[in-house]
């Protein structure tokens, strides 16, 4: 039989493990990420490889490659083209974002190739937290052609070797320099 200070001790562990496994989920998930798939959380957290950018991102929800790209030309060649075109994002969206096979992702007004061409099937991929989840943990196929992969190393069942957080932003930065739509640039807010 238990003695009352073997229970009471037992208590108090299992009470400090919950508030243990409490703190570290919130330490990790400032910016609290959930799957476009189902909503449940993306456990995406920061690793010895992730660059300021991404560590900031990871805690406030905001792409700081936007503005690097805004003021530096050669660094949004280098790291968002390549970003886009050398993950094969091109295959489906484009080289010009106009859409393939899967929806364009300049959203421009008028002319487009698809009814989804002037928005976004998944709304939330207006600010940079919704897309990042859309690319990072993959899609349900609302679109009508298909799913998407899951894209971030992190996440269960991506595809080939998988992006970091770094990658994923900057191809997000780089998608955001295309924009043609009209509802205005929510993700610079
Ligand atoms: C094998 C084809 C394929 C590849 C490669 C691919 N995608 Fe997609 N993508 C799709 C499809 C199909 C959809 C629509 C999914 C849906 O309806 O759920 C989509 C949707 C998206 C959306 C959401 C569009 C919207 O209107 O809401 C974004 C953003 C996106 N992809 C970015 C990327 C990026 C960045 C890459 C490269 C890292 C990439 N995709 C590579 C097929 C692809």
């Amino acid at each position: 039989m238990l003695g009352n200070k073997t229970l009471k001790s037992t208590l108090i562990g299992g009470l400090l493990t919950i508030a243990g496994i409490a703190f570290s989920l919130q330490a990790n998930a400032a910016c609290n990420l959930v799957s476009t798939i189902d909503g449940k959380p993306l456990n995406i957290k920061v690793t010895a490889d992730d660059s300021d950018a991404a560590k900031k991102f990871l805690e406030t929800c905001k792409n700081p490659y936007n503005e690097i790209f805004e003021k530096d030309a050669t660094a949004l060649k280098k790291l968002g083209r390549r970003a886009y075109n050398y993950n094969n994002c091109t295959g489906c969206h484009g080289g010009k974002l106009e859409g393939v096979m899967a929806p364009g992702l300049k959203k421009q007004p008028v002319g487009g190739q698809s009814q989804w061409d002037n928005q976004w099937v998944y709304p939330k991929n207006a600010t940079d937290k919704g897309m990042f989840e859309t690319i990072a943990g993959g899609t349900p196929g609302k679109s009508g052609k298909g799913v998407m992969f899951k894209w971030h190393k992190q996440v269960e069942g991506h595809t080939g070797d998988g992006l970091t957080t770094d990658e994923i932003l900057q191809a997000i930065a780089y998608i955001r320099t295309k924009y043609e739509g009209t509802d205005g640039k929510t993700w610079l807010k």
